[in-house]
C-alpha cells in the first residue's frame, strides 16, 4: 500500500498511540490530519509532524461528519481513517465489577464505541461511491478477553471489535478495508492511570503504530501487536469455562 501523498486522518492523535500512528503515517509520507478534543494537544502534534490540526470530540456525531467534510474539501479524499480515540475508566470499587455508574457506562459507549460508529456512517459510502478506502480501529486485546478492573472498558471495547467485524464482513466487496488493533499494554498515559492489570508485556506507542501499518499492508482484520493474545483468545474461544476460572485466579491475585 502506498501512502506517499495519501490522506491519514488519525482520532485521538494529540498523544499515546494516536499521536504514533499519525507520526507513522507522517514518515511514509502521507499527508497528516491530527484530530483531538485536546486543541493545544493536536496542534502541538500537527506542528511536530508537518500535518493539520483539528479539534474534535469522537462523541459527537454531528462533529465527527462536519470534521470529515472539512477533511475530504481542505485537504483531500481520507484513504485511511484511524479511529483510534478511547478512554479507560476503572470500576470505582476494584471488589465490585459492577461498580461503573451509568455516566461512567455512557462515556465508554459514546466513545469507544459510537467513536467508530459516528465516522463509518459518513465514511463508508463515501467510500462505496469512490470504489475505497481503509478504516483502522484501535480496539484492544480487552475487545477479545476483557478487561480486569473496568467493566465499561471490557464490554464497549467487545462491542467495538463485533461493529468493525461487521464493516468487514459488509464492505470487501465495496474495496473497504478495516482492520481492528488490539494490543495489550502500551506505554502511554492511558496505561499508567489503568493499574496493574494491564501491564504484561508493555510495548512502546511507536512499535504498535509499525505493527499496525505492517498489518495494514498485509491486509489482516485482526492486528495483534502482541502475538501472544491469538492463544489467549484461542483458550478463551477453546474451553470458557476454564477461561472464566483462570481469570478469577488472575484477578484475585491483581486485587
Ligand atoms: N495504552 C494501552 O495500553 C492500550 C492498550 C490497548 C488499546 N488501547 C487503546 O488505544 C487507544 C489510544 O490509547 P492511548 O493509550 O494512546 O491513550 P491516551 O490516553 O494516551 O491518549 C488518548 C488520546 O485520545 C484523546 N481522546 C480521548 N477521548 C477523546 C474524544 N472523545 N474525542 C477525541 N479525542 C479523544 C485524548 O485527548 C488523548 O490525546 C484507545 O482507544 C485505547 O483504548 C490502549
Amino acid at each position: 500500500m502506498a501512502w506517499q501523498g495519501r490522506v491519514v486522518a488519525v482520532t485521538g492523535a494529540a498523544r499515546g498511540i494516536g499521536r504514533a500512528l499519525a507520526g507513522a503515517a507522517a514518515s511514509r509520507g502521507a499527508r497528516v490530519v491530527v484530530l483531538d478534543r485536546d486543541a493545544g494537544g493536536a496542534a502541538e502534534a500537527a506542528a511536530a509532524l508537518g500535518g493539520t490540526a483539528m479539534t474534535l470530540d469522537v462523541a459527537d456525531g454531528e462533529a465527527v461528519a462536519a470534521a470529515i467534510a472539512v477533511i475530504e474539501a481542505e485537504v483531500g479524499p481520507i484513504a485511511l481513517y484511524c479511529s483510534n480515540a478511547g478512554i479507560l475508566e476503572r470500576d470505582p470499587d476494584p471488589a465490585l465489577a459492577a461498580s461503573a455508574d451509568p455516566g461512567s457506562w455512557m462515556r465508554s459507549f459514546s466513545v469507544n464505541v459510537m467513536g467508530h460508529v459516528h465516522a463509518a456512517r459518513t465514511l463508508v459510502p463515501l467510500w462505496r461511491a469512490r470504489g475505497g478506502g481503509a478504516f483502522l480501529g484501535t480496539v484492544s486485546a480487552a475487545g477479545l478477553l476483557g478487561q480486569i478492573g473496568s467493566a465499561p472498558y471490557g464490554a464497549t471495547k467487545q462491542a467495538a471489535l463485533a461493529f468493525l467485524d461487521h464493516l468487514a464482513i459488509a464492505h470487501a466487496e465495496d474495496g473497504i478495508r478495516v482492520a481492528a488493533l488490539c494490543p495489550q499494554g502500551v506505554d502511554t498515559a492511558m496505561l499508567r492511570d489503568a493499574g496493574a492489570a494491564a501491564r504484561d508485556g508493555v510495548l512502546s506507542a511507536e512499535a504498535v503504530a509499525e505493527a499496525a501499518f505492517a498489518g495494514l499492508e498485509a491486509g489482516r482484520f485482526l492486528i495483534l501487536p502482541h502475538p501472544e493474545v491469538a492463544e489467549y483468545a484461542r483458550r478463551r474461544a477453546v474451553d470458557h469455562d476454564r477461561w472464566i476460572a483462570g481469570m478469577a485466579r488472575l484477578r484475585r491475585s491483581l486485587l
